[in-house]
């Protein structure tokens, strides 16, 4: 059996395979709800044998979608169709997650294919918030900066959200504390310039992220498992570093966070990314070994071999694949005859394999 298919297992939570499905925003959404689409989009990924499946950033809150179009779970009402989902993603024997999001200064934009644009002039805008009223782009509306009570809210919306996702079915929970949205604008010197506890020193600056990462647990226990997506770099001078993502991760480690998922940058217009096959498996590697805790490697794995071969070396537990699966939503049936695996399919598929 390759390292690929080798079954992975974290606490209570078995994986069949090592293939996980990247969190990726439909901008299909209205008033946050999950419909076909998603059943549909998320369903095949799991017939196609991915071990673990997670939505797209789901907000926490309206104001923390990116587009009008993002999926939410800001109120009871979007359980049941979340419900739905896991149920169908567990009968092809995958784990349901869900990435929990709020989109901080770089929410109010339009949808990918309707301009990706910050929304102005515009009767679908609504007010940023931030930590420090910095915009991303000097052209976007300027962020508010948020208030003790805004953060103290935002963290309920987090710890509301994580309970709505246990009621939901879902077995993972992801954070997501990358590519420049409110947790990493609040862990990053270039975007967090406040000067009360939740500012400054680099304790301050993680704060949020913890104190997130608290009520969470509180509410999921050992049964549901715990991830957190950061930019392990901004990849600009005077930024968030690999070293400062070292010193978070080991203290995640310590509250009992289950997996590292290591992506970059998003925080700054001025990033240098030298963007490439397995650009960010190094940050993987580094973190799985000095911290000590299950990593996922992410961005441009593209080959069976590739895959095979981070796994191989220690460089993370996990493999997270976006844009290969939207090529290609039976990538892990393909990969599995490629490295000489007699997987499962679908008994439906079967006459196919
Ligand atoms: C259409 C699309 C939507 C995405 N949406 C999200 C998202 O909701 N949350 C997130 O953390 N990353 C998101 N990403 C980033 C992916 O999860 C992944 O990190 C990135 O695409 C690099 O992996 P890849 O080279 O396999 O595509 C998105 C990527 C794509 C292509």
């Amino acid at each position: 059996m390759s390292h690929l298919f080798s079954p992975f297992i974290l606490k209570h939570t078995t994986f069949k395979n090592r293939i996980v499905v990247s969190p990726m925003c439909q901008y299909s959404s209205v008033d946050g709800f999950a419909n076909d689409w998603h059943l549909v989009h998320l369903g095949t990924r799991a017939v196609g044998g991915a071990g673990l499946v997670i939505t797209e950033a789901a907000a926490v809150s309206p104001e923390g979608r990116i587009t009008p179009d993002d999926l939410g779970i800001w109120k009871d009402e979007h359980v049941d169709f979340l419900k739905r989902i896991t149920t169908f993603i567990e009968l092809q024997g995958s784990v349901p997650g869900i990435q929990l999001a709020h989109a901080g200064r770089k929410a109010s934009h339009s949808s990918a294919w309707k301009g990706g644009k910050a929304l102005v002039n515009s009767a679908e805008a609504w007010q940023t918030l931030a930590p420090s009223n910095i915009p991303y782009a000097p052209t976007d509306p300027l962020p508010k900066e948020m208030t003790i009570a805004e953060i103290k809210q935002c963290i309920i919306d987090f710890e509301k959200a994580a309970q709505r996702s246990i009621d939901a079915g879902f077995k993972v929970i992801e954070i997501h504390g990358a590519h420049g949205y409110l947790i990493n604008e609040f862990l990053s010197p270039l975007s967090n310039k406040r000067t009360d506890e939740y500012g400054g020193s680099f304790e301050n600056r993680i704060r949020l992220l913890l104190e997130i990462v608290d009520v969470t647990k509180k509410i999921i226990g050992n049964n549901i498992l715990l991830f957190v997506r950061i930019s392990a770099t901004d990849w600009v001078d005077g930024g968030w570093t690999l070293e400062d993502s070292i010193k978070l991760c080991t203290i995640l480690k310590s509250v009992s966070v289950d997996l590292i998922d290591c992506s970059t940058g998003g925080n700054s217009r001025n990033q240098q990314i030298p963007v490439g096959p397995l650009y960010q498996v190094s940050f993987s590697e580094k973190i799985k070994k000095e911290c000590s805790i299950a990593t996922g490697a992410v961005g441009i794995i593209t080959t069976a071999e590739q895959a095979e071969s981070i796994l191989k070396n220690e460089q993370a537990d996990l493999i997270f694949l976006a844009r290969e699966f939207l090529r290609n939503p039976y990538f892990p049936l393909n990969a599995a005859k490629a490295l000489g695996d007699d997987i499962a399919w679908p008994n439906q598929y079967d006459r196919a394999k």
